[in-house]
């Protein structure tokens, strides 16, 4: 693989810098969350059922709230991974402000060794993009669950990362290229008038560049959905067309999520 290393401490530096607008953003809602409101969105909700009593490993957890929800829920232990010192920092501070059992770890997911032999490991909503490896990053995913454990796989469709989000044009390749998108980030997705502007470095993968390097770790596809809306209203001029449901204003019915639940056999 190539040397990313650059590239990471350049994002590394943008998602320090976006920790502190998040914090006090609607989108993050960190008032009600505090008050005992869940992060987690209905889609993974649903799908990941009872969670009392599970180990779980929570890849690019960001401030870690969805960690600290899924602790709430009754996970045995959580261990959520991040490569901001920022949010692991804030991470470990809401956990011990709200009395929650959580580990937060700042490291960079493709630098991950096994850490243990968890029931779950969870990765959502803007993850994967920053990852230029997916073929390491599945490997660290079979190597992080136990046989009969699941890996939970929720992300905006790859389908939308080929749009510029206020043109609506096709305007980036659906499949990874070498080299990195850059960009020059300003605001962020949950604060648009946020005091940033810098240099991010992202990939695009398609759905088999998804999914391929995890069959091939071993791991067995159990569900695999698409949803024609997001749970996030976090692109430009999206569309509330239902409670907590939010879409691109385009002319044809577009995949806005890919969730995927993959098993890691028992023998
Ligand atoms: C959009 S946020 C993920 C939010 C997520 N849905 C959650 O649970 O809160 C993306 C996160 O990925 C992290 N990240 C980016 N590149 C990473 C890497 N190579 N290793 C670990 N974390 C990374 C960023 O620091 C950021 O917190």
């Amino acid at each position: 693989m190539g040397d990313y290393d650059k590239f990471y401490e350049a994002n590394k530096k943008l998602w320090n810098a976006r920790v502190q607008p998040h914090l006090g953003s609607k989108m993050y809602n960190l008032e009600a969350f505090k008050n005992g409101k869940s992060s987690l969105a209905e889609i993974e909700r649903q799908t990941l059922g009872d969670l009392s009593g599970k180990d779980i490993l929570h890849l690019q957890c960001h401030f870690g709230q969805d960690s600290l929800s899924m602790a709430r829920e009754g996970a045995n232990k959580v261990v959520g991974v991040d490569i901001s010192d920022v949010a692991i920092d804030t991470a470990r501070s809401l956990a011990r402000q709200l009395n929650i059992e959580a580990e937060f770890m700042c490291a960079n997911v493709l630098k991950l060794e096994k850490i243990g032999d968890f029931d779950l490991v969870f990765s959502t909503y803007g993850a994967i993009p920053w990852l230029p490896d997916l073929i390491s990053w599945a490997r660290i995913i079979n190597q992080n669950l136990k046989p009969g454990g699941q890996f939970y796989f929720c992300e905006f469709h790859p389908s939308m990362y080929i749009l510029d989000f206020d043109s609506k044009e096709m305007s980036y390749d659906y499949f990874t290229t070498a080299e990195p998108i850059m960009e020059i980030a300003e605001g962020t997705y949950a604060d648009a008038d946020a005091p940033i502007k810098m240099e991010e470095y992202s990939w695009n993968h398609g759905i088999s560049e998804i999914l391929t390097p995890l069959l091939d770790a071993g791991l067995k596809l159990i569900k695999i959905q698409e949803y024609d809306w997001s749970p996030y209203n976090c692109f430009p001029n999206m569309l509330n067309v239902g409670q907590g449901k939010y879409r691109m204003d385009l002319p044809i019915r577009f995949p806005h999520v890919l969730e995927m639940v993959l098993e890691k056999p028992i023998n």
